[in-house]
């Protein structure tokens, strides 16, 4: 039995995350603590929030009194630390919140962590992070969990103070710390600012696809289920105070994978209404400040010491979410036209 706090659940990975605990791991006690930033969409746990396993909160992981009642009320013996402001983006044209949200977020939750769980056995903090704390790859190579940090936008930079401040804690205080560094996620409930959604809403609405750059950038992208089902195997069987690359070992440029965003549309949808393709829409733009060429892990130790290995190829993944968005063009039209926001004032009032 845990009482597990997931900060940041009704963000895209931790949507799906909260939704794998609810179906796979009956005895684990769900408690979701999340602001509701832009980022943050109850509407898609609307049909677990009366689950007997399922709590939600809303608050912000910088509250310390608000953290200090939840591990005492709950008595909560797990946390997995998605919460953070996460679109690089965003990171470079307003780099207060990350700082804000990352770093003194991050730091609030291992204080109250440290302070709940001295001389308890048993429990964990798994601090969620990215493979971008590890700056840019050239044309070869992997990150591995020994590569050195080289942080290179606002964002990266804050996600890499938050990994160094949860190793500090282990090393210094012994609070039972594990960190994994994944690469880019894909799938359900992802907010359409990022590549991916954003193509798939722009194509099906006959709107320009900006690529930045030459759209030659690399990512290495890993279907969100397959990352959740790491981060339950790092809770369950990772050893203390070590860190785990998560990857897919699917790099693909930036134009590869619109372009085939652009095929799957017009196969599942018909061309545009001109009777052009969606690849006439792309647009090659101004290029992302500081943008990093190549990402790709290595995830051989997360699969040699824990057995995880991805289950869904590329090919299978993206079609998958090309069939979930369309399915579900409700949840994008409410998120771009602001709606998906009143929901919690719907369900909730003015209870805080
Ligand atoms: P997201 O932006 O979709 O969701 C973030 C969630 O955190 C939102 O629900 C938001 O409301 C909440 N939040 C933000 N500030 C908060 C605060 N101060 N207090 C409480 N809640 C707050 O992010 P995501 O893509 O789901 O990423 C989740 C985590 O995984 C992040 O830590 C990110 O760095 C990491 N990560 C993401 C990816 C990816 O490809 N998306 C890859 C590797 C690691
Ligand atoms: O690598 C893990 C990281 O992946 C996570 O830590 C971040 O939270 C997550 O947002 C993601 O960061 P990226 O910057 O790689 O994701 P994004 O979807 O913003 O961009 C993916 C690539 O596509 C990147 O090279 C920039 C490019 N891009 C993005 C957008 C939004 C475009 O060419 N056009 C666009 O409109």
């Amino acid at each position: 039995m845990r009482t597990i706090l997931v900060t940041g659940g009704c963000g895209f990975i931790g949507v799906n995350f909260v939704r794998l605990l609810l179906s796979e791991r009956q005895d684990w006690r769900v408690i979701n603590l999340d602001k509701l930033t832009y980022a943050g969409n109850l509407q898609s746990l609307a049909d677990v929030c009366g689950h007997p396993q399922y709590t939600f909160v809303k608050g912000d992981i910088c509250d310390s009194a608000l953290l200090d009642r939840l591990f005492r009320e709950q008595q909560i013996d797990t946390v997995a630390h998605f919460a953070a402001e996460s679109h690089v983006d965003r990171s470079i044209t307003g780099p207060a919140e990350f700082i804000q949200t990352n770093v003194v977020g991050t730091f609030t939750l291992l204080e109250a962590a440290k302070k709940h769980w001295a001389g308890k056995d048993g429990c964990r903090f798994l601090h969620v992070s990215t493979d971008e704390v590890f700056g840019s790859l050239g044309a070869t190579g992997f990150f591995t969990e020994e590569t050195a940090y080289d942080p290179r936008s606002p964002y990266s930079a804050s996600k890499a103070s938050s990994d160094h401040l949860a190793r500090a804690y282990f090393h210094t205080y012994g609070l039972p710390v594990l960190i994994t560094n994944c690469s880019n996620n894909y799938g359900p409930y992802q907010f359409p600012e990022k590549l991916i959604p954003l193509m798939l809403n722009n194509g099906l609405h006959g709107k320009l696809l900006p690529v930045y750059g030459d759209g030659g950038n690399v990512r290495d992208w890993l279907y969100v289920q397959d990352h959740c089902e790491a981060i339950v195997r790092v809770i369950e069987q990772g050893r203390l105070g070590e860190s785990y690359n998560i990857g897919g070992h699917n790099e693909k440029t930036n134009l590869h994978v619109v372009e085939l965003l652009c095929d799957l549309l017009d196969k599942k949808v018909g061309l545009l209404p001109s009777g052009q393709p969606r690849r006439s829409l792309i647009s090659f733009v101004k290029d992302r400040l500081g943008h990093d060429r190549r990402y790709a892990i290595d995830a051989s130790k997360i699969a040699k010491e824990l057995g995880w290995l991805p289950k869904v190829t590329f090919e299978q993944g993206i079609e998958k979410t090309v069939d979930w968005y369309l399915n579900n063009r409700e949840w994008t039209a409410s998120v771009t036209d602001g709606s998906y926001q009143d929901y919690y004032q719907k369900m909730y009032g003015d209870r805080t």
